[in-house]
């Protein structure tokens, strides 16, 4: 028997204003976008923006539905938004947020299990990590490649 550990990396910000411009500008575009989410049900707005390898910035939001589980999260509806129209042009960050009804929520954003399965699918099929950046009032979380949200992961290679 091997006991083994893992190593999780992290970087913890306290607010936008100390993360690199090109982040700080999709936290901003994604805080933007969760105002028009879809939400009735929840009331849980959902924001998140994109960069393409293009340079390409895309934003999307949740979309709920009276019949719930039709609904989809903000981090899907905006990965497939951008897969959709440029398939040949690798995703590089994607930043969440989300509101309640006090406003930014306290912790960062954590993507659910679909949507960081949906990351990973993203990654593999352009070969290249994701920068993801969670923000929250109380601070802004930044994970280089979704193996750090998602270890052990479903990927395309684990069908051989
Ligand atoms: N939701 C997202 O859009 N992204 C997340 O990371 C977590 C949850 C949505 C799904 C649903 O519309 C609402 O938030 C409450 O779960």
């Amino acid at each position: 028997m091997q006991r083994k550990e893992l190593r999780i990396l992290v970087e913890e910000y306290d607010s936008v204003d100390e993360l690199l411009e090109g982040d700080r500008e999709l936290v901003l575009a994604a805080r933007e976008a969760s105002k028009s989410a879809y939400a009735p049900y929840s009331n849980f707005h959902v924001g998140a923006a994109l960069r393409l390898g293009n340079g390409m910035v895309f934003k999307g939001n949740n979309q709920e539905n009276s019949s719930f589980t039709t609904g989809l999260c903000a981090e899907r509806v905006t990965l497939f938004y951008a897969n959709a129209a440029f398939p040949d042009v690798p995703v590089k960050t994607l930043a969440v947020t989300a509101e309640n009804s006090r406003g930014l929520i306290t912790e960062p954003v954590k993507p659910c299990g679909s949507c960081r399965q949906a990351m990973i699918e993203t990654e593999s099929r352009f070969r290249q990590p994701i920068r993801i950046i969670l923000d929250g009032k109380s601070k802004i979380q930044v994970f280089e490649g979704v193996e750090n949200l998602l270890p052990f992961a479903f990927k395309p290679v684990s069908l051989d």
